[in-house]
């Protein structure tokens, strides 16, 4: 039988803010080896645990630890301060970077020519396993280190790789940024509710329970979401007249189109 303890092997997070804790909760469910944490604000000590050892800096790292796998969820900006005082693991252990904008070589510039380096792009829902993740592979990252980075990615939820890393700034856009969007959706369905006289309690349950039913009819069945869309509306009714708004020109699909290229532009713009 497998022991819980060591599904994962030793890890080393480097980031433990939104996107790091997120995948350290589905890590440590899914069980994980005694790993380290860097991160400099006290806020992180909350998740240091009998697996977990919290540290503010590379230098408080112990000695003899040496992690299978460094996973960097720092944001972009600060990477350069973060990656350097790790150059000494580059032999020995993979880096998996959930950086938006960062590329591979970049990275490979940053830690040293002979650091394997995985780039990943998760997303929040990574925290309860239901994450999607995109993954390209560097340069001579061998097969079992690659191999440890999918099981990283698979331990937080769906896992597809591309060969053109350009193609992870249009996935930042979608799926790294995603959950976003549809948190964005809940607030506004439940303010309308709000508008047109309905409790706060109830427009938030109605607005949550849609957003949760329809992402799970949209998970049970192999119809396109248009024809799930087309089911809905019946000729003349409530939910024609309201798409007739959202559908136009200017409505969802030239607004999402936009704001799909600007976050992927943005994306670009961070591995500049
Ligand atoms: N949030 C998302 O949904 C999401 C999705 C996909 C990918 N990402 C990527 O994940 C990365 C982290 O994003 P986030 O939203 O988790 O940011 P975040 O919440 O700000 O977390 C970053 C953490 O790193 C810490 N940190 C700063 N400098 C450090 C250093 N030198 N060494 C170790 N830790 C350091 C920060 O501490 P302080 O707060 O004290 O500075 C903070 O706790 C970004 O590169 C982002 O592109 C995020």
């Amino acid at each position: 039988m497998t022991d819980r303890s060591t599904r994962l092997p030793p890890l080393l997070l480097v980031g433990g803010g939104h996107m790091g804790s997120a995948m350290l909760s589905s890590w440590r469910e899914y069980g994980m080896a005694p790993s380290v944490l860097i991160d400099p604000s006290p806020t992180t000590d909350a998740l240091a645990g009998a697996d977990l050892l919290v540290v503010r800096d590379a230098g408080q790292i112990p000695a003899g630890f040496t992690p299978d796998a460094i996973i960097v969820a720092v944001k972009p900006q600060t990477a350069s301060d973060a990656l350097m005082p790790l150059r000494r693991f580059a032999g020995s252990s993979v880096f998996v970077s959930i950086m938006a904008g960062r590329t591979i070589a970049w990275l490979r510039a940053t830690l040293g020519d002979t650091a394997a380096v995985v780039r990943a792009m998760p997303n929040t829902p990574a925290a309860i396993r239901a994450g999607i993740s995109v993954a390209c592979v560097g340069p001579h990252v061998s097969l079992s280190a690659k191999n440890l980075a999918q099981l990283l990615l698979s331990a937080i939820g769906h896992v597809e790789f591309v060969v053109d890393e350009t193609l992870l700034n249009p996935v930042t856009a979608i799926s790294g940024g995603g959950p976003a969007y549809v948190f964005l959706l809940a607030e506004l369905l439940e303010r309308a509710g709000i508008e047109q006289g309905l409790c706060p309690n109830l427009a938030r349950t109605l607005a949550r329970q849609t957003i949760i039913g329809a992402a799970k009819l949209l998970e049970s069945t192999s119809e396109d979401a248009a024809s799930l869309r087309r089911a809905v509306t019946s000729p003349a009714g409530t939910t024609e007249r309201a798409l007739a708004i959202l559908m136009a020109d200017s409505g969802w699909p030239r607004t999402i189109s936009d704001a799909i290229a600007a976050a992927t532009l943005r994306s670009f713009e961070l591995g500049s």
